[in-house]
């Protein structure tokens, strides 16, 4: 009899924790497909795909408005946007350095140092949000930060940046040809958002493969790819992007930041926008998307080599030790997620 009770008990003991447990992962399930299914702003072409893959390929084009691209990349390249023309946007997103400056931490006018690495401009309109604290909702509303960050670009107020192009019988046309209402704050951030959205980089190989070419990847890369989703990498990892629906804690198995040091406000990532202490050290999951181009890696720039950042990720975000072997495999599946831009291999 006692004995009869003692085994109910532990049923009920475990009953209870085993409902708790299902629910959480129904829940997580569930958000985790509301946040992938959540379409990226700005682009309109909407995407259907039937590919079981946790991974899905860019679109192979998009539809955008030529003029407003074309004077956005004017804008995005020209340090008139900055108080005192010394700086554009390209200098921090060099689009012929896979969108980025290539060192740990950017410099902004009278070389000031930022607090954090600049990420890559390509295909950044697929982000679910904007920054690496997703402080930003669009490229759109992007926009205002570099502008206004005394470290970046430097200006007061719009009509200062309105003023300086309106100097430019160049822009004043062109703006003219583009928008009926000339230069405003708006149409600048119209043309260069749109502009940023063209920074897409369609066809890696990777894509050739979710597209059905099973020739598109070495054996090895395939071994790569079934290591990065069978380890974990793709839980967090994952999209259009692989990277770029979501938030997540830098070091979640294993606290990052302890063992790295020097704790700055920039490291509390999604904290400093909601004050919230379940988002202390989350950010956005970054694209790895022409991942081997863009070193040094994450929001601190710490990582020097793509082989480095394979494994603190597998060490932090996992909790496993990756064997050399299974690194260069994962390292040579990343490299298939090089695109084309404008035609051209990044
Ligand atoms: C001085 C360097 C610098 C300049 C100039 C600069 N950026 Fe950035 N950019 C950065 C850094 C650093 C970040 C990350 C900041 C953060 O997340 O807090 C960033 C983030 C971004 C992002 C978000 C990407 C993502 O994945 O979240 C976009 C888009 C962007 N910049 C576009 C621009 C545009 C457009 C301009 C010009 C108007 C510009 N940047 C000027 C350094 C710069
Ligand atoms: C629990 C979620 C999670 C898992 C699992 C995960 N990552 Fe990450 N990954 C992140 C986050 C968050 C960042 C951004 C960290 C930062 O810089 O603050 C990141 C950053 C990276 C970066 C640097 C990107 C850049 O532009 O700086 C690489 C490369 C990367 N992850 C690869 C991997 C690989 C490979 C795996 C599997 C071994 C993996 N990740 C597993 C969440 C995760």
């Amino acid at each position: 009899m006692n004995d009869l009770i003692f085994n109910l008990n532990l049923k009920r003991r475990y009953i209870i924790p085993i409902i708790i447990f299902l629910v959480v992962v129904l829940l997580f399930w569930s958000l985790n497909h509301l946040i992938t299914e959540e379409s990226p702003p700005i682009i309109k072409t909407q995407v259907k795909y039937t590919s079981t893959e946790p991974i899905n390929p860019l679109p192979k084009t998009l539809d955008l408005d030529e003029n407003k691209v074309s004077l956005g990349d004017k804008l995005f390249h020209d340090p008139i946007l900055s108080i005192n023309n010394t700086i554009s946007c390209a200098s921090c997103h060099a689009l012929n350095n896979g969108g980025t400056d290539g060192i740990p931490k950017s410099v902004g006018i009278n070389g000031q140092i930022l607090k954090v690495n600049s990420p890559t401009v390509f295909n950044t309109s697929f982000n679910f949000r904007q920054f690496w604290d997703g402080r930003a909702d669009n490229l759109r509303d992007q926009i205002d930060g570099p502008i206004f960050a005394g470290d970046e670009m430097g200006n007061n107020n719009w009509l200062e940046v309105i003023d300086r192009l309106n100097q430019s019988s160049e822009y004043s046309s062109l703006f003219q040809e583009t928008y009926p209402d000339g230069i405003t704050e708006d149409n600048i951030k119209d043309s260069l958002s749109i502009f940023e959205t063209s920074l897409y980089t369609p066809n890696a190989p990777f894509d050739l493969y979710l597209r059905g070419n099973e020739n598109a990847l070495s054996e090895e890369e395939k071994q790569g790819y079934s290591l990065f989703k069978s380890y974990g990498c793709v839980t967090c990892h994952q999209g259009i992007l692989l990277g770029g629906n979501m938030f997540q804690t830098f070091g979640i198995i294993k606290d990052y930041f302890q063992d790295r040091g020097n704790v700055t406000k920039a490291d509390l990532g999604r904290f400093n926008v909601t004050g919230n202490e379940r988002d202390r050290y989350s950010f956005k999951v970054p694209t790895l998307r022409n991942i081997i181009l863009t070193s040094p890696y994450f929001h601190d720039g710490s990582a020097k080599t793509l082989d480095e950042a394979i494994k603190i990720m597998a060490k932090y975000q996992l909790g496993i030790e990756l064997s050399q072997k299974d690194t260069d495999l994962i390292l040579k599946f990343l490299r298939t997620l090089t695109g084309d831009y404008q035609g051209e291999a990044l």
